[in-house]
């Protein structure tokens, strides 16, 4: 399997749900960590077989990629995934530019395995990757001994001299950045000695458990409010198989359908429920959401639940800014939310939203304001005035190549009293493949 040159235009128009949502669903495999399991295993010794992969445009890019770079990546029948892993240091220069389509993560990690190989590689992606800052990882990664060459304000297409002779780096987080922090450690992998990275505050950690996982030796220790991750060098890492949860962050666009939707009940399977990801569904009780969580267990290493979710009538709340790395993709959707609460939401500290897929600070507060919303920007803080009544809909979205505005456009039509259009949906395949007619399964009665 892989991913296609580009993705053809699919407008779409989400009308009112004919009905309450009702059913069981289980969403896509967790992108971040199946972004991981592929470069990880394409790092370690042997073979490892991943199950539940996501097989987004996002992650099949980074299969893609790992091949291009020596690793075999197979699809095998039953939909598992195997990938057959070159060992550390062992990765192949690549023939062609690498082309990461619209993977920020798979830009950006894929950065800091390349600076500890020797060896020349020229990575692009898509026009919204284009636009998107890869300084960030530059400037850590240099500090190994390799060499970048980017576009003027550090954007792709992107040259990368790798060293052979890499230095261990030491650095703090200037952004709260699972990505930058993630690319540092895979820069690390390859260097002798100990790389540390310190963040102000804590993000995602399925790099550190997963390198762990894989046998290398990653520590943890809390610092004020962030944490110090440690990561010894030269590790030998070993094939191990890797159990993939769905992502809170797809299990997102259902919730909150289920809980504007009137009279809606919805159970979501086997839900990640890392607590460095969990930031919406503690956002959302505090609205006053009904989400209760069953069967909570651990699988593969994270823990999992199922979900369920009953429409309830919802309340705006200020939500702090430490919060924000904790659902830093769900602030679309939790506008989406506030919309229909009674009175103003407010979130804090948004200004990494200005480099996402697009600048979804912006595009939301349009999205928002294209369909009757009262939004306002202060700072780096959104404000949602809801009334508490249904919205009035009616407005074109432009979804900007950012598959997370189109499903918080059409999780919004399914809501609001008149039909919301959506220019484009086909960037929604980057990482959640069949969410209309996941929705549909539910009784949401999308066309196409
Ligand atoms: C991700 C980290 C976050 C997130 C992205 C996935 C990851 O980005 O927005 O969707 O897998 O590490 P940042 O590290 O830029 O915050």
């Amino acid at each position: 399997m892989r991913a296609p040159p580009s993705l053809p235009v699919r407008p779409l128009s989400a009308v009112r749900a004919p009905a309450p949502l009702a059913g069981r669903v289980r969403v896509p495999g967790d992108k971040s960590i199946s972004h991981r399991a592929l470069m990880f295993a394409g790092l370690a010794f042997g073979t490892t077989r991943i199950s539940g992969l996501l097989e987004g445009e996002d992650v099949l890019r980074t299969a893609d990629a790992m091949r291009a770079l020596g690793a075999v990546v197979t699809r095998e029948q039953g939909g598992s995934w195997t990938v057959e892993g070159k060992g550390l240091g062992q990765l192949a220069e690549p023939e062609d530019v690498l082309d990461m389509g619209n993977s920020g993560t798979a830009a950006r990690l894929l950065a800091g395995i390349l600076a500890t190989h020797p060896m020349q590689t020229v990575m692009t992606g898509d026009a919204s990757l284009r636009r998107r800052p890869m300084k960030r990882v530059i400037d850590p990664l240099s500090l190994s001994g390799a060499h970048f060459a980017a576009r003027a304000g550090g954007r792709l297409p992107l040259s990368i001299s790798g060293t052979g002779d890499a230095r261990a780096i030491s650095y703090r987080l200037p952004v709260a950045s699972a990505q930058v922090k993630s690319a540092v450690l895979l820069a690390g992998l390859n260097a002798p000695g100990e790389t540390v990275v310190e963040e102000p505050v804590p993000t995602r950690d399925h790099s550190e458990n997963m390198l762990r996982h894989f046998g290398a030796s990653v520590t943890v220790e809390t610092a004020g409010s962030g944490r110090v991750i440690r990561l010894d060098g030269r590790p030998t890492l070993e094939a191990r198989d890797v159990a993939v949860p769905s992502d809170p962050s797809s299990a997102a666009f259902p919730l909150v359908a289920a809980l504007l939707v009137p009279g809606s009940s919805v159970r979501i399977e086997a839900v990640g429920l890392n607590p460095l990801r969990t930031g919406l569904f503690t956002t959302l009780r505090e609205m006053g959401a009904a989400i209760a969580i069953e069967n909570e267990r651990v699988e593969g290493g994270e823990p999992v639940g199922d979900l369920l979710v009953t429409a309830s009538g919802l309340r705006g709340v200020d939500v702090p800014l430490e919060r924000a790395p904790s659902m830093i993709d769900e602030y679309p959707v939790l506008a989406v939310a506030a919309a229909f609460a009674s009175g103003t939401t407010r979130m804090r500290g948004l200004e990494e939203l200005r480099v996402k897929e697009s600048d979804r600070l912006a595009a939301t507060v349009a999205l928002l304001a294209a369909n009757g919303v009262r939004v306002e920007v202060e700072g780096d803080d959104m404000l949602v005035h809801g009334t508490g009544r249904p919205i009035s809909g009616g407005g074109l979205v432009e979804t900007r190549m950012d598959h997370r505005l189109a499903m918080s456009a059409i999780v919004l039509g399914l809501a609001a009293e008149q039909a919301v259009r959506v220019d484009d949906t086909a960037f929604i395949e980057t990482s959640f493949p069949g969410f209309v007619a996941l929705m549909n399964s539910l009784g949401a009665g999308l066309a196409g």
